[in-house]
């Protein structure tokens, strides 16, 4: 989604810029400018496509000055045009501004602004801050104020605020306010990079990396004017706030792409790795259980909660659907999934014995954070399991479990999902073991769960195969991803890697599921993915793997190594290893983000930026 950078400080700022929107693609975007305060005026240099382009546009028509501000866009309101694209002026250009969020008040605001004879040059809702804030400028300025005064400035950013309606990340410019960046924020996350002599602003910690490791993420409702030497953080209404400078983890070799000619590519093989991380320090074979620091709640009080909701979007979703299944096979406790988006929204009776899961593998998406608010003001203590240290949702839950994935850039989620699966699994024998579990149950779990990236490792290998599968199916427009049990979420995965990278039309199903209105799709166009590796109801799986053959559907099937029969009924064969069935989510989901992988290719589609999506979607 849309991606802030500025800096104030003594180097190029074009160029770093240029760089931290080069850093911010992997968000999703599709258009990007910057703007620069010069000595006299403030230059801007925007286009519709990639940062590129606007990189081209720069070299051409360069720009100079010791402050600035970038940002990507992904359209919301207007189309992608580079009238749209930001920066935005505001008034006669004494002010310039780029946002990240929805102005949901941008209607009434532009009536508004025309009749006092504000002219709009683009569709966007940005722009009508950005005339908001020149309005507010001249009335502090005729009120006494001085244009070149932080504070006349401060005072109008004030006024605005008050009368927006909505989401912001804000980084302004003022024509007359040298070497001065204000940002405000409201719903859509920004942190200040801390230098010496120089301070960034981002919208994530990656345009940061290898410039400062000393940062300050922003609250809502918190402005900050940075300056040469000076940051100072107001609140809204608390006023004057006294930073809090938090180290940055991230190291640049973590955003390299290495031999891999894809980040897709490469957190798809990292995952022998990021298990294994999820891993570390969690399982206590002594007392056959999992040790998870973070939740931040007594084991009385944990003893006490006697259901557990999840609550995520997208594929964080789907690893909480598994969450589900075996958070009541080992805790034996009552579980359910709900789409962030919706729970925000309703009122389902919870009591106060009710636990709150929000997962996320950005810890920034709008809907799971506003899920998660929700919960919090009913009273249930909300816990996250994220990846991404000091996000908005790590910040604001009650405590929770970081994954230890490292960055995930591909837009496609796919080393995120399953560390939250090997997360959620720690909890529920950690759970498991608080309640029913017996010592020799946790033990053996403990074992499997310590084999899992070797057995990655070997999930692996399928590569070539899946290659050959990919070859031979990409041409199909529709696809049909069919599991029972563990393996349900699985097919819904397989089916969303596919559509959101090769924009192939699937769909996932309970497999049984798919006498109930789905089999009426299958021919011989539409192929069935079944995940069926071996387990309590493998030979029901077989029975519905029969019912599309017998409907001269292809069939292309995820089975356990040595599974022979398999081959009879499927026209393809991809094996994965045998593991035990609460774990196949992890096995299974390899070649099918491989698959996906693929499938993309041939059909030539960007697959770390497909079309349309954003990495982390920070409005509703
Ligand atoms: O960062 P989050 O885990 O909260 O993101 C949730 C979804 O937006 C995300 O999983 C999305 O569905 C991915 N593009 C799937 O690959």
């Amino acid at each position: 989604m849309c991606g802030i950078v500025g800096y104030v400080g003594y180097r190029s700022v074009p160029e770093l810029l240029l760089e931290g929107l080069h850093r911010l693609e992997y968000r999703g975007y599709d258009s990007a400018g910057i703007a620069v305060l010069g000595d006299r005026d403030i230059e801007i240099r925007k286009k519709a496509g990639r940062v590129n382009h606007l990189a081209e546009l720069v070299r051409t028509k360069p720009v100079t000055g010791r402050v600035g501000i970038g940002h990507t866009r992904w359209a919301t309101h207007g189309a992608t045009t580079d009238q749209n694209s930001h920066p935005h002026v505001g008034g006669n250009g004494d002010v310039v501004i780029v946002h990240n969020g929805v102005i949901e008040n941008y209607d009434v605001l532009r009536k508004q602004l025309t009749q006092l004879g504000y002219v709009f040059r683009s569709q966007t809702d940005t722009e009508v801050a950005a005339h908001l804030l020149s309005h507010h400028l001249e009335e502090q300025i005729r009120l006494g104020g001085e244009p070149g005064d932080v504070e006349t400035c401060l005072k109008a950013v004030y006024a605005t605020l008050d009368r927006l309606k909505g989401t912001y990340g804000l980084g302004i410019l003022f024509r007359e306010c040298p070497d001065t960046l204000i940002a405000a924020r409201c719903g859509s996350p920004l942190v200040v990079g801390v230098g010496k002599d120089e301070y960034f602003l981002a919208s994530d910690a990656s345009p940061l990396v290898g410039y400062t490791k000393d940062v300050v993420y922003l609250s809502d409702h918190e402005i900050a004017v940075l300056q040469p030497g000076n940051l100072r953080i107001e609140h809204r209404s608390r006023g004057s706030v006294s930073p809090s400078v938090q180290t940055l983890e991230q190291v640049a070799s973590d955003t390299d792409l290495g031999q891999y000619e894809h980040y897709m590519l490469k957190e798809i093989y990292e995952q022998p790795q990021t298990i294994e991380n999820a891993l570390r320090g969690r399982l206590d074979g002594e007392e056959a259980t999992a040790v998870i620091g973070g939740l931040n709640l007594t084991a009385k009080e944990l003893r006490r909660i006697d259901r557990i909701v999840l609550t995520a979007c997208g594929t964080s979703w789907h690893s909480g659907l598994v969450g589900e299944y075996v958070l009541e096979e080992f805790a034996r406790m009552p579980t359910e999934v709900e789409y962030a988006s919706e729970l925000r929204y309703r009122n389902p009776p919870m009591s106060d014995r009710t636990l709150v899961f929000a997962i996320t593998q950005s810890g920034e998406t709008a809907d799971t954070l506003a899920a998660m608010r929700e919960c919090k003001r009913k009273g249930h203590p909300t816990l996250a399991i994220c990846n991404v240290v000091g996000s908005t949702i790590a910040r604001e839950a009650d405590g929770g479990i970081y994954l230890h994935a490292g960055p995930e850039i591909g837009v496609a989620s796919t080393k995120a999902f399953t560390s939250q699966v090997t997360v959620l699994t720690l909890l529920a024998l950690y759970l498991g073991r608080m309640r029913h579990m017996s010592y020799p149950a946790g033990k053996r779990i403990i074992g499997q769960l310590r084999d899992m990236p070797e057995k990655i490792s070997k999930a692996l290998e399928c590569h070539a195969q899946v290659k050959d599968v990919a070859e031979r199916y990409h041409h199909f427009n529709n696809f049909l991803y069919l599991g029972r049990l563990y393996n349900f979420p699985v097919a819904l995965e397989g089916a969303l890697k596919l559509k959101e990278i090769s924009y192939i039309h699937a769909e996932g199903y309970p497999a049984a599921e798919m006498k109930h209105g789905p089999i009426a799709l299958v021919d011989q166009q539409t192929p069935s993915v079944f995940v069926v590796p071996r387990g309590g109801i493998y030979p029901k799986v077989v029975s519905n793997m029969e019912e599309i053959r017998a409907r001269r559907g292809p069939i292309i099937a995820i089975a356990c190594e040595g599974d022979t029969d398999i081959a009879r009924i499927a026209d393809d064969v991809i094996y994965v290893p045998d593991v035990e069935e609460y774990l196949q989510p992890l096995v299974c989901a390899i070649p099918l983000q491989l698959l996906a992988y693929h499938i993309a290719l041939h059909r030539g589609c960007n697959v770390d930026r497909p079309r349309n999506l954003a990495k982390s979607v920070t409005v509703e």
